[in-house]
């Protein structure tokens, strides 16, 4: 029974705490680390796996031990049974009492091993960067640190157990003495059969080792509620962004964008003040501007991947805000600036822009982002696994799978974030084919900084600190001799000649 309860109860929690933890937003994970969040999914589900044994062995097995000595003492000497009623009564108060502090010294204890689990994810994650810098030992001292921390953390939780148990044990004896005293005096004076007096010493030596247990098992369970609360608190802190009450799905026939006053920064960096844009359906978009301008940012409040601090972005005039977030992602295809990809087979990783593609539909997106070729080249093609965040492969045929993957999603909204940056010039122009393509009749925003490959937008935007400091075709601008048209001198005079 234990073992099926146990087993339902964490598979239960963690699909649950699965499903929260999905969905928090993009600040939620940008501001932990993934190796702290998933420890403290651990921990949860690791007390959970305590909880329910120890209570029910524990806890209710003690409760009906505890019921029958009571019981049996009774019917030999009241007093007795008194006493043992109020020798439970004392443990019960002096343990409600000290038990917030373990759960505290668990929850820091906790919270030790959770700094550590995630700075050893990282530095595991970051390996090259190590390696490259040669810093293997400062990383390891880094650790050693965290490791004395959570073994002080540990020490203390423990000292302090071990203090409660001997306290248990102190006020076990000294009802014992008691009761032994009674208990003889009484014998002696025959008041009771020998028979009762054997039963009473050996009912009181079999709830000793019970109540040494239960005090053992009250501590276990203090400590799991510690770790829960270290995982809990964090884990289920309310969502930053939700779906409005009656947020319907976001409806695009056209896919057209307005920004309208919007406001917005991250703290106190103050990235938008006031902005207003207006894209019109179908319109296909450059976005340009020096590192910091705002550009990736600009997309993840498209994506509302952050609340707006003012203002409002409405796609084809539903405020995107009042839309599900779900089906607002829908209509948007993203290449990010760092792609993302599964430690899965490549195919998986394509097809995640459109789960149920055929081979063929995989293949043909693959052709058209000029990733098939490199893929047939693999060990297993499209069964390759692909490394931890794709690190088998380049820069470039990561942002090739990242733009079959979008093309595969076929959305009405496309953005390009540097989509082509780590191409060589001649897969560049190969891909800029195919991109040209998948743009036709969609609304795009593309950034780069390479401005060769913007040449084709009907419009180039220029944001500078958040503004929007030029706004036209590249030939006005180009000609207008602002900041767009000194970059462009720069770059085709420099490195980049079209
Ligand atoms: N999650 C974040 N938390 C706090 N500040 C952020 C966050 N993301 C970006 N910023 C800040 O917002 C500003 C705009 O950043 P953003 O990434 O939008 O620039 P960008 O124009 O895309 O630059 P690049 O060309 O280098 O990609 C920068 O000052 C950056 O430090
Ligand atoms: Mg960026």
């Amino acid at each position: 029974m234990a073992a099926n309860w146990t087993t339902n109860a964490a598979k239960t929690a963690t699909d649950d705490l699965n499903r929260h933890v999905l969905q928090h937003s993009h600040n939620y994970f940008i501001n932990r680390f993934a190796g702290s969040v998933f420890s403290k999914q651990r921990n949860v589900i690791s007390a959970i796996e305590e909880i329910v044994p120890d209570f029910l062995w524990a806890q209710l097995a003690s409760f009906v031990s505890f019921l029958v000595t009571f019981i049996l003492l009774w019917s030999v000497d009241s007093l007795s049974a008194m006493l043992f009623v109020l020798l439970l009564f004392i443990l019960l108060v002096v343990n409600k009492y000290l038990a917030p502090i373990k759960v505290k010294l668990s929850k820091i204890s906790s919270e030790a091993n959770t700094v550590l689990t995630g700075r050893t994810v990282d530095t595991f994650s970051n390996i090259s960067a190590v390696r490259q810098y040669a810093k293997y030992k400062e990383e390891l001292e880094g650790l050693e640190n965290l490791t004395n921390a959570r073994r002080i953390a540990h020490r203390r939780n423990w000292f302090f157990t071990e203090k409660l148990l001997m306290l248990n044990i102190f006020i076990l004896f000294i009802f014992s003495s008691i009761m032994f005293w009674l208990i003889l005096n009484k014998w002696e004076d025959g008041l009771i059969t020998s028979g009762d007096f054997v039963m009473v010493i050996s009912l009181m030596f079999n709830i000793s080792g019970s109540l040494v247990f239960i005090g053992r098992a009250f501590n276990a369970m203090a400590r799991t509620v510690g770790e829960l609360r270290e995982g809990l608190d964090d884990l289920l802190v309310d969502y930053e962004i939700t779906d409005s009450e009656n947020a319907q799905s976001l409806n695009v026939n056209k896919g057209k964008i307005v920004w309208q006053d919007v406001d917005f920064g991250f703290g106190d960096n103050q990235v938008f003040t006031n902005l207003n844009l207006e894209i019109p359906a179908g319109q296909r978009i450059g976005l340009v501007g020096s590192s910091g301008a705002g550009k990736t940012t600009f997309v993840s409040l498209l994506l509302r991947q952050h609340e707006l601090n003012g203002g409002l972005i409405m796609i084809d005039g539903q405020d995107i805000s009042t839309v599900t977030q779900n089906s607002l992602r829908e209509a948007i295809a993203v290449v990010p600036q760092e792609p993302a990809l599964f430690h899965r087979t490549i195919r998986e990783n394509i097809a995640y822009g459109h789960p149920g593609a055929t081979q063929e539909e995989i293949m043909a997106v693959a052709k058209q982002a000029h990733a098939h070729e490199f893929i047939e080249k693999l060990p297993q093609g499209y069964d390759t696994l692909v490394g931890e965040r794709g690190v088998k492969l380049s820069g470039g045929q990561k942002q090739r799978i990242a733009i079959a993957r979008a093309m595969l999603k076929n959305a009405p909204i496309l953005i390009l974030d540097e989509a082509t940056s780590a191409l060589d010039s001649e897969s560049e122009v190969l891909i800029q084919g195919a991109l040209h393509n998948l743009m036709m009749g969609k609304t795009v925003i593309a950034i780069a900084h390479r401005l060769s490959t913007l040449k084709e937008m009907d419009r180039i935007i220029v944001l500078e600190s958040g503004e929007v400091v030029e706004d036209g075709t590249h030939d006005t601008l180009k000609d207008r001799g602002g900041i767009y048209a000194k970059l462009w001198n720069h770059q085709s005079g420099g490195f980049l000649v079209d």
